[in-house]
């Protein structure tokens, strides 16, 4: 397990470093994000998804539960969910969401804590944490080897 922090200043260099975080990840990665109200989580993933090239625009899916970004230029196509409004695994399970996590594409989940059981222990997890206006904490746990120290410009 490895873990990684950053302090972010800025929205765009939230984007920015998940941008440079994009080009670590493969096809059947999942990414749980965590942290409060206006944290950054969308933010965060709208980096991902610019990096990408996945087709259409992010935006949060706190009333769709998921946003499908079709594969664009990098041939993978990226799941955004927001489990905010789910009750729980059950509804997760039910909504046939985890056939999502098996599929050939990346999956990004804002407030994962809701759902957590049914994450795979190979999961990203990434929180952040809002210690001013615009400054965030930026943590990763992450079990792998893959070199997250590459992400800071
Ligand atoms: N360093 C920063 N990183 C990310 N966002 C920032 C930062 N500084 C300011 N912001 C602002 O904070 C807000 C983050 O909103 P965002 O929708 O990304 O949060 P969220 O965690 O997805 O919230 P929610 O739980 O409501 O889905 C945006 O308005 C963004 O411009
Ligand atoms: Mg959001």
């Amino acid at each position: 397990m490895q873990t990684f922090s950053f302090i972010s200043k800025t929205a765009e260099e939230t984007a920015a470093w998940a941008s440079r975080l994009a080009d670590l990840l493969q096809a059947g990665d999942v990414l749980a994000l965590d942290g409060d109200l206006g944290a950054g989580k969308t933010t965060l993933v709208s980096g991902l998804a610019r990096r990408l090239g996945v087709k259409g625009q992010v935006a949060s899916p706190t009333f769709t539960l998921l946003r499908d970004h079709e594969a664009g230029e990098r041939g993978t196509a990226l799941y955004h969910f927001d489990a905010y409004r789910l009750s729980g695994v059950d509804e997760w399970y039910e909504s046939g969401f985890d056939e999502y996590i098996t599929a050939d594409g990346i999956t990004a989940i804002e407030w994962a804590q809701v759902i957590r059981e049914a994450l795979p222990p190979e999961t990203i997890s990434i929180t952040l944490e809002r210690l001013g206006a615009n400054e965030r904490r930026i943590t990763v746990n992450w079990s792998d080897a893959r070199p997250l120290h590459t992400t800071i410009s």
